[in-house]
């Protein structure tokens, strides 16, 4: 299947959510709220999710959403479910820092088939389609061939929320320091992924992320050549809340720094 049309709706979703999100930048006119600790959400978020549920449901009505601002699940259905993250970076967003994307995925009986990542302040557009390989603003991307850590680029993301593993984080972070090139935390995981996917970052990893932060991203890693997985090495990396990303020698050699810096528990699968 081509999910062409899939793609289209997706994308002109995207535009039109990054324009009504724009719009709240240049006026500086959104309210920001706290959900919880550091967990911001801002009119913005809620008014360019409205817009994409719009544009999906209204050229697939009997479709399902998982969105982070109004239909959350813990689980995936059997079906068709799009993954939405309407504005991925809201404290950057918040802060006028450019980093933030909107993220749409459509997984179809528990597998990803579409998604696409749209960097609003830069305008940057990913997106791949299942066996259809992986695409940034229209050009073929591959993952890195760099298999060498002491070569590579790493990317994270800071804990901010839950905070009872930023020790062990810590000492993590100490040894990636030590032996990468650096270490970068843009603080927008959708477009982490995708900066995985093209090549900039040789891997990526952190805790404490949802579902709709890695539904799209993680696809388009896929198809770019490369390899997704939890902190366990297994592959419950959508709700599993713990990411790897990466070329698969990068991916071993992030799990085997990961499981000497956490407990088994705190792995969590
Ligand atoms: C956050 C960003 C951030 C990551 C957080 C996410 P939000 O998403 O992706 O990079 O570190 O874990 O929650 O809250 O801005 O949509
Ligand atoms: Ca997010
Ligand atoms: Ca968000």
């Amino acid at each position: 299947m081509s999910y062409k049309k899939e793609l289209e709706v997706i994308q002109k979703a995207a535009e039109a959510a990054a324009m009504i999100i724009r719009e709240y930048t240049k006026n500086s006119t959104f309210e920001i709220k706290l959900k919880g600790k550091n967990d911001l959400v801002t009119d913005a978020d809620l008014a360019s999710e409205k817009k994409i549920i719009e544009n999906i449901l209204h050229s697939f009505p009997d479709d399902m959403i998982l969105a982070e601002e109004s239909e959350q699940k813990v689980s995936l259905p059997e079906g068709r479910v799009w993954i939405i993250d309407p504005i991925d970076g809201t404290t950057n967003f918040a802060h006028g820092f450019p980093a933030y994307c909107i993220s749409i995925a459509l997984w179809e009986n528990k597998k990803p088939v579409v998604g696409l990542v749209m960097e609003v302040a830069n305008g940057e557009v990913f997106h791949a389609v299942k066996g259809g390989g992986a695409f940034r603003n229209g050009d073929t991307i591959r993952i890195s061939e760099e298999t060498d850590p002491s070569a590579s680029l790493i990317g994270t993301g800071f804990p901010y929320k839950d905070l009872d593993l930023v020790d062990n984080y810590l000492v993590l972070f100490k040894r990636m320091m030590g032996k990468t090139h650096g270490v970068r935390r843009p603080g927008t995981a959708a477009w982490d992924l995708c900066n995985v996917a093209c090549g900039r970052f040789e891997g990526f990893y952190e805790y404490g992320l949802s579902a709709w932060d890695v539904a799209a991203g993680s696809l388009i890693i896929q198809e770019a050549g490369g390899t997704v997985m939890d902190w366990t090495g297994g592959s419950n990396w959508l709700f599993g809340q713990r990411i790897i990303a990466g070329n698969a020698p990068m991916c071993d050699f992030l799990l085997k720094e990961i499981q000497e810096c956490f407990r088994k528990d705190e792995l969590r699968a």
